[in-house]
């Protein structure tokens, strides 16, 4: 049977900033999608985290169907219209268009779909992450997908020893999907070479090359290329097919356990670790860290089961506590240096006022008669 994943993602409104969206905010686009998903969803799955409510949906109509993204789109402006009534914080904040126009992409939510042949067992991992950007996923999806250090499975299993196909995204090109496909192990520096620039390129879906069958798919929007201007991190999510021919779910989960440094924190303008966090987790220091959260599925005709929280678990909790000592490291230096993103990724425009105001201060010194007044 053939089925499509399909999770679409939205900040629609927080509690107290840009923490977590209130409780009947949750339901409320969870009443949406079941009472209006009959009939065109086989199964839905509505949770959050940080200030982000993410609906996954399955479904047999293939990636990009217009009833699909219209029936999310509807259940976060339904969620909008209470935010408001709630007095949540930046109520409909990811609703950048006025109306639907026959697919999500482009209009402010993050999108990342699947389609495939579903296998007897079919398990598959949903992250989710807030307060970062698509590029969070270049690391870790290099080290599953492309290094035998963190996946055994690429030395050990037959079944993943032709390596995978990287489809990467350049994000800066505006003007229609700029793309470029590469294979590791052979093109493995120039994957690397590319997605080391986590503001510019990122991966946007990976590839068995055992039988062709799609393993990973991001959503890869950049909030501020729709709207022309920064409107918040683009909080991205990802869908990952595990087991078998694709990696373990514990290879594909270990590369979190870095707490690497990514780009968002607070007013989405610096540097910050990547924290795992248990289900519905939410963020605080700093508006952050930035986070990310990993729930486990099996899809069966369709159905899913009830998730399995990937971190959950003590091992996380250690590597929660380190991660915090890497986010309290680095907000040390404050605005200094590696610690705030470069001019182009800053979220508020404030800095770039005060330079070009600044600029005009600026006097070219004449070296002679500087020399020539202490002579
Ligand atoms: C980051 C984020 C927050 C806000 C910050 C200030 O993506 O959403 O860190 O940037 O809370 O928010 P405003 O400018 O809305 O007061
Ligand atoms: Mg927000
Ligand atoms: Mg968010």
């Amino acid at each position: 049977m053939r089925t499509t994943l399909s999770v679409i993602k939205a900040d629609i409104g927080g509690v107290a900033g840009h923490l977590m969206p209130s409780p009947q905010l949750v339901d409320c686009v969870q009443t949406h999608v079941r009472r209006h998903g009959g009939g065109l969803l086989t199964d839905a799955y509505v949770g959050a985290t940080g200030d982000d409510i993410a609906i996954l949906g399955t479904h047999p109509r293939g990636v990009g169907d217009a009833r699909v993204h219209q029936l999310a789109w509807d259940a976060f402006v339904a969620g909008t219209a209470l935010a408001k009534e709630q007095g949540l914080y930046g109520a409909g904040q990811d609703l950048l268009k006025d109306a639907f126009s026959g697919n999500v992409k482009g209009l402010g939510p993050a999108v990342a779909e699947l389609e495939f042949e579903e296998r007897p067992n079919e398990p598959f991992l949903l992250f989710m992450a807030d307060k970062t950007d698509p590029g969070a996923y270049n690391l870790p999806l290099y080290l599953t997908f492309a290094d035998p250090m963190h996946n055994a499975g690429l030395l050990l299993s037959p079944k993943m020893s032709h390596g995978f196909r990287f489809v990467i995204l350049d994000v800066a090109h505006t003007d229609g999907d700029r793309v470029i496909e590469l294979n590791a192990p052979e093109d493995l520096y120039d994957i690397a070479a590319l997605l080391r620039d986590n503001q510019r390129f990122v991966v946007e879906a990976i590839y068995s090359r055992t039988d062709g069958e799609q393993a990973a798919a991001v959503s890869t929007t950049r909030l501020h290329n729709i709207a022309g201007k920064y409107t918040g991190k683009d909080d991205p999510v990802l869908l990952v097919r595990t087991q078998g021919g694709f990696p373990a779910t514990g290879e594909v989960v270990a590369p979190y356990a870095i707490g690497h440094y990514v780009a968002g924190f607070m007013r989405g303008s610096h540097v910050g670790p990547l924290m795992p966090v248990k289900k519905n987790g939410t963020t605080s220091y700093f508006d952050g860290p930035p986070v990310v959260s990993c729930l486990g599925f099996c899809v069966h005709a369709g159905k899913l089961t009830d998730p399995a929280d990937a971190f959950d678990h003590p091992f996380w909790d250690y590597v929660r506590e380190h991660v915090a000592q890497k986010a309290i490291e680095i907000r040390r230096q404050g605005f200094s240096g590696a610690a705030m993103l470069g001019k182009d990724e800053l979220e508020y425009t404030g800095i770039v006022e005060k330079l070009r105001a600044l600029d005009a201060r600026f006097v070219v010194r004449d070296e002679r008669l500087a020399t020539a007044a202490g002579s």
